[in-house]
């Protein structure tokens, strides 16, 4: 079979692991990941996935749960597509042998009433399904046994995607893409990889941000690709900053999952008084902007350098059950959180925004797919509700495949794709501009662009932002490509976009938070933030 009829995916995160299970049956598929094929924010997930599984539960009450934390900017066909697929979603998981954690007694006579589901701030109801505190691990491993033994997917690990390859940059209109040029990190040499269908699925953006619970391929290559290529992004000024991630100077990067708020875990200043009651009347479990702001306002109200969230007051037992990663990884940095509080401080955590896509995955760029944590669908406005964004992987990854199938299999036109071209490039001799620039990039957006923004933040942001981006495009055109090179290039744009959709954004709502515009636009009806790049022609 020729490359031309396979499927490109580049990321091997849950969207792109259970869109490559839901494809390959029917047609070759080969995937690309930048590092080992599974490293991501997939692997590191915690809490769970949100779905309709309680016989207490209902379609409405998520529904109307997921509309509530979006603060009414959120697609409502999105949500209600994503929702009515939740089921479906976990039952396909457990036919493909995810052990999710089950009761310690048996439930019901519902498929689902043997299994433990949890709860998050902002859901009505019980409805996390998990595996203890290390859901994505059990999700990722399971599904990644299955890709690797399947005899029609192809894997390519240490391989970044640098740029699509669209008909309109061959020369050959309209416009449609082809493929991807990606660098073989191992050799050095960048390769052209073809498909009829091409698929981002490489995640979020945390790290542009100084402070994240992002493992480090988080910096948002697909997105900045996809701009590139032409197609719009839409809500990049919503980051959701997770509450609480670990501070402890030894720790890079650890989430402490909500489910520990869901199960009964306090917020306390270090004089152990709670402060939640002083922010929102549903306490530690509000969503997770209010948290996030309550928090943020209370370091600096006191001149803290973290708060603390205690779980002690559970039994021991309980503990290790439900949360025996986050004990454990405490414990090996000298925290027993079944009997002291946890250091914790907010971080960056989830895009809200991304690649414009339909219900069918499908961007602007006929030919180029959007699923996960990469894609705007409108499901999460403008704050995502804890635990849907495995779910979204999941549904939107489902839609892709039935949306790439129905399409004729020879859609690619056969084009000439020339080589990548490096003969105008040298070896970088000043590596010192790409580590400096990184740090410059992700402090500037840290202290400008976090949880509280203003108009005076977000104009010294966008400076600093298109001045390092100037920078690098000079740099980039005259060395040799490198992983770190490609990333920081990617990233800045990244930087750009967020700055620019939170300055169009008068007002503030879920994620976006302006002193200079502190409240809801209520004269308007709610509208998303698009933006489009600027034509080539
Ligand atoms: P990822 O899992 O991030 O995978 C991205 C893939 O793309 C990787 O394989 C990467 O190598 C590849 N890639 C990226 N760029 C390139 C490139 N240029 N070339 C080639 N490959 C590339 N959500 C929930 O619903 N429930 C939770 O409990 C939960 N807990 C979380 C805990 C943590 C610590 C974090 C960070 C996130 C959590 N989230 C949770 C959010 C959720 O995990 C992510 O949104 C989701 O996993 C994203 O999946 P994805 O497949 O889109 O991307
Ligand atoms: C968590 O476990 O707190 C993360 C859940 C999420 O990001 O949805």
């Amino acid at each position: 079979m020729s490359t031309n009829e396979q499927v490109l995916i580049i990321g091997g995160g849950v969207a792109g692991l259970s869109l490559a299970l839901r494809l390959a049956d029917a047609v070759p598929v080969c995937m690309l990941a930048k590092g080992p094929l599974t490293e991501g924010s997939s692997l590191y997930a915690q809490g769970g996935v949100a779905a309709v599984l309680g016989d207490q539960d209902s379609v409405e009450s998520h529904v109307t749960d997921t509309l509530v934390a979006g603060a009414g900017l959120c697609d409502p066909e999105a949500v209600r597509f994503t929702v009515e697929h939740s089921r479906g979603a976990i039952q396909w998981l457990i036919d493909q042998g995810v052990a999710f954690t089950r009761l310690t007694e048996p439930g019901g006579n519902g498929p689902f009433d043997d299994y433990h589901l949890t709860r998050e701030g902002g859901h009505a109801q019980r409805r996390i399904i998990h595996s203890a505190d290390s859901t994505g691990r059990a999700i990722t491993t399971t599904l990644e046994d299955k890709v690797r033994r399947h005899p029609n997917i192809t894997l390519h690990d240490y391989h970044i995607a640098i740029d699509l390859i669209t008909t309109a940059r061959l020369g050959h209109g309209p416009d449609r893409c082809v493929g991807a040029y990606a660098l073989d990190r191992r050799s050095g040499r960048v390769q052209v990889f073809r498909g009829r269908a091409v698929v981002l699925a490489t995640g979020g953006i945390g790290k542009v941000y100084l402070y994240t619970s992002n493992p480090d391929v988080a910096t948002g290559d697909g997105i900045a690709m996809a701009w590139r290529a032409g197609c719009r992004v839409g809500n990049m000024e919503f980051i959701q900053f997770h509450p609480t991630c670990l501070f402890h100077p030894k720790a890079k990067t650890f989430l402490i999952s909500e489910a520990l708020r869901g199960e009964g875990g306090l917020l306390r200043l270090p004089s152990g008084e709670r402060f939640m009651q002083a922010y929102d009347e549903r306490l530690e479990l509000a969503p997770r902007d209010v948290v996030a702001r309550a928090i943020d306002s209370e370091m600096k109200r006191l001149g803290l350098g973290c708060v603390y969230l205690d779980i002690s007051h559970l039994s021991a037992d309980f503990i290790h059950e439900h949360f025996p990663s986050i004990a454990a990884r405490c414990l090996e940095l000298g925290i027993d959180i079944t009997r002291e509080p946890i250091p914790v401080v907010p971080a960056a955590h989830y895009l809200c925004g991304g690649v414009v896509t339909d219900l069918g995955g499908r961007t602007d760029l006929p030919g180029l797919y959007a699923v996960g944590e990469a894609a705007y669908t409108g499901l999460h406005g403008a704050n995502r509700l804890a635990s849907n964004s495995l779910l979204e992987c999941l549904v939107m990854a489902q839609a892709a495949a039935t949306d790439i199938l129905a399409g004729p299999a020879r859609q690619a036109v056969a084009v000439v794709i020339p080589p990548w071209d490096e003969s105008q490039v040298t070896d970088s001799d000043e590596e010192v501009v790409v580590a400096h620039n990184w740090d410059e990039l992700r402090r500037a957006m840290w202290d400008y662009v976090g949880i509280v923004r203003t108009d005076k933040r977000l104009a010294r942001a966008l400076r600093r932002v298109q001045l390092l981006a100037r920078e690098i495009d000079e740099y980039y055109a005259n060395f040799r490509v490198s992983n770190d090179l490609i990333e920081l290039r990617n990233l800045v744009l990244i930087g750009e976009l967020i700055v620019r959709s939170a300055q169009q954004r008068r007002e503030s709502r879920g994620l976006h938070y302006s002193l200079d515009c502190p409240r809801l636009e209520e004269t308007q009806p709610p509208r998303p933030t698009l933006l489009s790049p600027p034509r080539a022609d």
